[in-house]
């Protein structure tokens, strides 16, 4: 009896485990086993209700099996202040404001992928005390013309410099059981008629330049989530793209995460349900009309998309895909138990958010100029306090907060140093410090209901503000202007892209009359592109100072004050002028309007020559080239030797060299190696961004340096066979500390 009443008791415990623990919820079982019970358990509208928006930021759970709702976040460098339900404005909390890391034209300017991870993880924790399960972004789309507006959140014009920083990003966010969305997948290089663009592009361009990135997110960084871009390739949206999604991302990279529309770029159910769109968010419309609230059973991939399956013009198979691709992102990040809580504008977070910073500031000139004290020639750089009395600072951008605004990044941060307050913080009283604004840009008081941080509110003339400047400038012993582009439309902001490679505002002409009276002028520019300098040869000291979020100022400060010594290399190609830039120089931006139809075609007549591939091809003569960036301290590097004559495809070779730091303070190098390829049947850019590696070197240190590359770096797309291939012949290594400075060459062959 007892015995029976054990077995009654046990059955019964093991049937509530059973009960409490289904195969779904179980952690020791594999999770596609999971994604599988859990599927099978759902309803017709659970699975629909999974795969579209159900408010401006989030999409649902599963309530009835425990999944939470899933809630999104920009992106990418910092996470975004919470918006109402069903509109974009704020929701007025008070308890999400963020850490506002440096754009990620500064991140990659830092050529240190190390920076990448930690900017990632980072964010991750601050996502996740945010309860946010995926931030949008990293961006990769390739620099391809210095008037896009969003090139401040991307990471350069080389597929290569980008790959290579967009992994550990995207690693490191995921660590912490945060979903990236890397976007904006493809060919979104320019924003004007974002909606409208259709991207005409040879396979070998498509391959070998603007899909590198993603696909190294994608195989390597085992990304989560991509974001489909607005623009269309192929005659079709990029968010609904057989080719793009179908064929390239899920067949040929095998990528298992989620397809995430961007908001708006959905425009038809059934190529929604056929093309590999998997989320679909922020559609503005009830299927015809826009500015519906609350509309999402209207969605593509809401009520039509059932009545679809309904009358049997679908079965569920493609429904259960994108189903089975949504638990995947349900099990790694609201349903992973073993995440973290995070936390926000921590110090750590600041201290990342610094580093990058300092490291990401290019140093672009730095002329010398004879000193007040003895006469003698010196680089007008570092600020040398000992013989100054007093600094001028001129421009709007020393007193302007440029973590808000730019659109969809713009963020609600906790603080952000400005350039002028950082310097007066790191001067104190030693020299004084005057202020000149020099020009009005932008007098905004708030954007999006975040509060622009200084009132830039302005009643004077230009004439009268201009005048102002070159007085105070005369007689002081540096003028340091704060100048470039800001976050307003058509300066670098979404939306829409710049009108002109100049600055605006009339800053040119208040260089011009600056240097009338003093000649110890130092340009630091802030923007995430190159702009037109018409003056560059009479400005001694230019420094490309991005946008650089929380800490802007201390890093600033630090950098021109020799605190920190500067080691950014520029991830783009400074052209000289417009016309310079290989899509502008053959007329291949912003397109051609198709006759009564709402597409503009944007051929990339350049093909695969964009930026410095486009410099070697044209030979234009940049004003900065590639990979350039200069030091307080020197760096002598010697001779390059392989470890191998001949490889085979199946071998690695490797190269090395010493570099010795050869000037009186501790710095950091980039070594950069490009292949040429010597011969090949299709015509290939004259060298490629291969391998990089950023050295630290007290001074009269000397440190050995390789690099190794395999077969992959010297293949190329051949379009006639759809792969990639491997010639075998003669090869070249060109190394150096930038694509115009590369002092080894090193002849090696593929067997
Ligand atoms: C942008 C995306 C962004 C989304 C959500 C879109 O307009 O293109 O980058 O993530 O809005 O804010």
């Amino acid at each position: 009896m007892k015995h029976l009443i054990a077995t009654i008791v046990l059955t019964v415990a093991a049937q509530t485990v059973f009960a409490q623990q289904p195969i779904y919820l179980d952690e020791s079982k594999n999770i596609e086993e999971r994604i599988e019970d859990a599927l099978n358990r759902m309803t017709l509208d659970e699975k629909i209700a999974v795969i579209h928006a159900q408010s401006k930021f989030s999409s649902a759970g599963i309530k009835r099996l425990g999944f939470p709702d899933f809630w999104t976040d920009d992106g990418p460098h910092g996470v975004r202040p919470d918006v109402l339900w069903d509109e974009w404005e704020q929701a007025g909390q008070t308890n999400d404001s963020c850490a506002a890391f440096p754009a990620l034209s500064c991140l990659a300017a830092t050529w240190n992928p190390q920076m990448a991870r930690l900017y990632g993880e980072s964010l991750g924790e601050e996502a996740l005390y945010r309860n946010k399960a995926m931030i949008l972004g990293p961006g990769v789309n390739i620099y391809r013309t210095p008037l896009n507006g969003r090139n401040f959140e991307y990471m350069g014009e080389d597929p290569w410099l980008a790959s290579r920083m967009v992994v550990p990003y995207v690693q490191g966010l995921q660590s912490k059981g945060v979903a990236a969305c890397v976007k904006h997948y493809a060919l979104n290089n320019d924003e004007d008629f974002r909606h409208q663009v259709n991207v005409i592009v040879d396979d070998r361009t498509l391959h070998e330049i603007y899909l590198p990135a993603f696909r190294a997110a994608v195989t390597e960084g085992h990304a989560w989530g991509i974001m489909g871009a607005y623009n269309l390739y192929r005659n079709q949206h990029n968010c609904h793209n057989e080719i793009l999604l179908n064929q390239i991302l899920k067949r040929d990279w095998q990528f298992d995460g989620v397809v995430v529309s961007d908001w708006g770029g959905t425009h038809n159910t059934e190529e929604a349900i056929k093309n590999g769109l998997d989320l679909e968010f922020g559609t503005w419309t009830d299927g015809l009309t826009m500015g519906k609230t609350n509309a999402y059973d209207n969605y593509y991939l809401a009520d039509a998309y059932k009545r679809l399956i309904r009358e049997g013009k679908y079965t569920e198979r493609e429904l259960n895909d994108k189903v089975r691709r949504v638990l995947r992102l349900f099990f790694r990040t609201t349903m992973n138990k073993h995440k973290g809580y995070g936390f926000l504008c921590s110090e750590s977070h600041y201290e990342v958010a610094r580093s990058i910073a300092e490291e990401g500031i290019v140093l672009l000139k730095n002329d010398k100029v004879k000193t007040k004290k003895n006469g003698a020639a010196m680089s007008l750089l570092p600020l040398r306090l000992d013989d100054a009395k007093r600094i001028l600072v001129v421009g709007e951008n020393a007193i302007k907060m440029m973590t808000v605004g730019g659109g969809s990044s713009s963020l609600k941060a906790q603080f952000e140093i400005l350039p002028l307050d950082g310097l007066r913080k790191a001067i104190g009283n030693k020299v004084e410090i005057d202020y000149a604004r020099g020009y009005v840009g932008d007098t905004v008081q708030s954007y999006n209901g975040v509060t622009v941080g200084r009132s830039l509110y302005e009643t004077r003339t230009a004439d009268v503000l201009r005048n102002e400047a070159v007085e105070k400038a005369k007689g002081a012993d540096y003028v340091i202007f704060f100048g470039g582009l800001n976050k307003s439309d058509f300066q670098d902001c979404e939306g829409h892209d710049r009108k002109q490679y100049g600055l605006p505002y009339g800053q040119d002409e208040l260089v011009e009359a600056l240097l009338t009276v003093n000649k110890k002028l130092v340009f630091v520019n802030i923007s995430g592109n190159a702009v037109a300098m018409p003056w560059m040869s009479r400005v001694p000291a230019i420094v490309q100072g991005w946008f650089l979020g929380s800490e802007t100022g201390e890093a600033l400060a630090n950098v021109l004050l020799g605190i920190v010594n500067p080691s950014g290399k520029l991830p783009f190609t400074w052209h000289a002028a417009l016309n310079d830039v290989p899509a502008h120089r053959l007329n291949a931006y912003p397109g051609i309007w198709r006759t009564q139809h709402d597409i503009i075609d944007e051929e990339y007549k350049e093909g695969l020559f964009v930026g410095y591939r486009g410099v070697d091809k044209f030979k234009t003569k940049p004003l900065f080239a590639f990979g350039h960036g200069l030091s307080y301290t020197s760096f002598s590097l010697g001779k390059a030797i392989a470890d191998k004559s001949e490889m085979t495809r199946e071998d690695k070779i490797s190269f090395t060299l010493s570099v010795t730091n050869t000037g009186s303070c501790a710095g950091s190098e980039v070594v950069q190696l490009y292949v040429s390829d010597v011969k090949s049947s299709l015509p290939r850019p004259l060298k490629e961004l291969k391998a990089f590696k950023k050295v630290f070197l007290q001074p009269g240190e000397t440190q050995n340096v390789t690099l190794t590359i395999d077969v992959d770096a010297l293949s190329f797309y051949d379009d006639s066979k759809q792969n990639w291939v491997a010639e075998p012949g003669d090869f070249v290594a060109l190394i150096g500390t930038s694509s115009d400075h590369l002092t080894s060459k090193v002849k090696f062959k593929l067997r």
